[in-house]
């Protein structure tokens, strides 16, 4: 009898078929949803002007990789995000964060504020599912336009299990950064956000993204502040120095009753003596100052320009003025004790 030969069936285990994750984008404005006049205009266009739906629709890639749904929150130019924007945003994120069919989120945002508003989120978003914020420099109606392409990698990443437990991430012109590093660099360039000595945290090249570094500060989950049951924030302003700097606009803010403020200082956060004098004065009024620098790297180290121990101030560590301000809201909403906020500073 003829060998009997029967084709063995060859059972090649197939790759598992992952379902497309669940992103939902939340709108807020920004260049991203911004329209010109013509498609040379990058500047002078109206931000914010384009809907969530028109956006996705721009680029129907988003549909073919993730099942995804919209929420236009605000439509502003990011220049006018303030204190309760933050809060709105933050719990309507919070809320759609613990939700089963959300894998993770993609916020577009104007880029001028967009470092702040992802280091606020990185400190009060209670989950580890991503959170990619993402703008763009060119106007949607602009020729090679950067939103499409920005937009379609946000939503890769947020729908990617590397980007999970990472906080906050900032996602434009192929990188991933980390929410409490990155920075607007430049007024006009699309590779505009940068993470200035510290670097990005990876890439995303060809609908994949690639990690090659982990923040190393608490965030998101590992976080002690709650905005849940906030309908405000403490106020906290920024006073600027520079060669010959007073004190004037410092006693304005003591004066319209601020908690805390933060002196963007020279190199290792220097003041002026006029200033001086006028950040003792505001600490005798109970003013939190904190001493950050203009510089925008490096760290701010304590007792170096200042006797931060005698005169009781708090530095910034590494974070830029406008960051600082962020945790230092933060932090006013927990305590007024410079000891507990500088340990909050070195801990975020
Ligand atoms: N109006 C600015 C903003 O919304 C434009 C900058 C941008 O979005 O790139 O932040």
């Amino acid at each position: 009898m003829g060998a009997l030969f029967c084709a063995a069936a060859i059972h090649v285990q197939a790759e598992p078929v992952r379902p497309m994750p669940n992103i939902i984008i939340v709108a807020t404005g920004g260049t991203i949803a911004g329209a010109a006049a013509s498609s040379t205009a990058t500047v002078g266009y109206e931000a914010g002007k384009i809907g969530v739906d028109q956006l996705i629709d721009a680029v129907p890639e988003i549909k073919k990789i993730s099942q995804v749904r919209a929420e236009q929150l605000f439509r502003i130019g990011s220049e006018n995000m303030n204190n309760d924007h933050w809060l709105k945003l933050a719990k309507r994120i919070n809320v759609l964060a613990k939700q089963n069919d959300v894998d993770g989120i993609v916020i577009t945002h104007g880029t001028d504020t967009l470092e702040e508003t992802a280091y606020f989120l990185n400190l009060v978003v209670k989950s580890k599912k991503p959170i990619v914020l993402v703008g763009s420099m060119r106007p949607a109606t602009a020729m090679s336009a950067d939103g499409p392409l920005n937009l379609y990698n946000a939503v890769i990443l947020a729908g990617s299990k590397e980007a999970v437990g990472k906080g906050v991430l900032v996602s434009l012109n192929d990188e991933v950064s980390a929410a409490r590093d990155v920075t607007k660099a430049s007024t006009m360039l699309v590779n505009t956000f940068r993470s200035p000595e510290l670097g990005a945290l990876g890439y995303i090249q060809d609908g994949r993204p690639y990690f090659y570094r982990q923040p190393s500060r608490k965030h998101t989950t590992e976080s002690e502040f709650d905005i849940s049951d906030l309908e405000s924030l403490p106020a906290v302003d920024v006073v600027y120095a520079y060669a010959n700097s007073n004190r004037v606009a410092l006693d304005a803010f003591v004066k319209a009753g601020v908690k805390g403020v933060i002196h963007a200082g020279m190199g290792n956060g220097s003041f002026s003596e006029p200033m001086k004098a006028g950040l003792i004065d505001a600490r005798k009024e109970g003013v939190v100052v904190v001493r950050s620098s203009r510089v925008g790297n490096g760290v701010v180290a304590r007792n170096g320009e200042a006797r931060d121990d005698e005169l009781d101030f708090v530095v910034s560590d590494s974070l830029n003025p406008q960051k600082a301000r962020v945790l230092l809201m933060l932090a006013l909403t927990k305590t007024t004790s410079t000891k507990d906020i500088q340990r909050m500073f070195y801990s975020y």
